[in-house]
C-alpha cells in the first residue's frame, strides 16, 4: 500500500482550533488562505522573499509560505486577523492608522505582523545587523529608524513607501513601553 501523503492536523490559530486534512506538501500559507478562509496573509512571492505572508509562530515571525502546515501543528499561530483584541486595535495597527503607515492590502498585513514581532524582539534585547554594541550587558539598542529599517527589511513594498511605517513603529514601540511602565 502506498504511504499516505496527507494527514489530519489541528492548528491553533488566533486562539481557535481548526482541524483539517492536508497534503504534507501544503504550506501554512495555503492552508490559511485556501482551506480556512483566513485570507489576510498574502501570497506575494511564495518563496520567502517579500514578507507578505508573515505570521507569528509562538510570538516569533515566520514567512508562512516556507512553513509546512503539518509542521505548524502544536504552535500558537497568530495571523493578521488575530492581532487586534476584538474591536481594540493593536498599538501597531493604531499607529499605522494614525500616521498613514497603511499601504496596500498586499504588503500591509505582513508589515504589521512583522512590526508586532520587531517590537517584542527589540524589547527582549535582540540585536540586529546594524546594532553597534551586541554585548548582552549593553541591553537593547535605541530603536532608531535605522534599527527599524533593518529589522523590517524582510517586508517589501514594491512601491517603496516606507517612511510612514518607520514612524508608526516608533510610535507603537513607545506606546508599548509606556504601557509596560504603567503596569510595572
Ligand atoms: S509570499 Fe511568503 S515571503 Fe513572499
Ligand atoms: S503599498 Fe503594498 S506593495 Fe507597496
Amino acid at each position: 500500500m502506498a504511504p499516505s501523503t496527507s494527514s489530519a492536523i489541528t492548528l491553533n490559530i488566533n486562539g481557535e482550533k481548526y482541524t483539517l486534512s492536508v497534503d504534507h506538501r501544503t504550506t501554512l500559507l495555503d492552508a490559511l488562505r485556501e482551506r480556512l478562509d483566513l485570507t489576510g496573509s498574502k501570497k506575494g512571492c511564495d518563496q520567502g522573499q517579500c514578507g507578505a505572508c508573515t505570521v507569528l509562530l509562538d510570538g516569533r515571525r515566520a514567512v508562512s509560505c516556507l512553513q509546512f502546515a503539518v509542521a505548524a501543528e502544536g504552535r500558537e499561530i497568530t495571523t493578521i486577523e488575530g492581532v487586534a483584541e476584538g474591536d481594540r486595535l493593536h498599538p501597531v495597527q493604531q499607529a499605522f492608522l494614525d500616521l498613514d503607515g497603511y499601504q496596500c492590502g498586499y504588503c500591509t498585513p505582513g508589515q504589521i505582523c512583522s512590526a508586532v514581532a520587531v517590537i517584542g524582539e527589540h524589547a527582549a534585547g535582540w540585536p540586529s545587523a546594524v546594532t553597534d554594541d551586541v554585548r548582552p550587558e549593553a541591553g537593547p539598542p535605541p530603536l532608531t529608524a535605522d534599527e527599524i529599517r533593518e529589522r523590517m527589511s524582510g517586508n517589501l513594498c514594491r512601491c517603496g513607501a516606507y517612511v510612514s511605517i518607520v514612524q508608526a513603529i516608533e510610535r507603537a514601540a513607545a506606546t508599548a513601553s509606556e504601557t509596560e511602565e504603567a503596569v510595572a
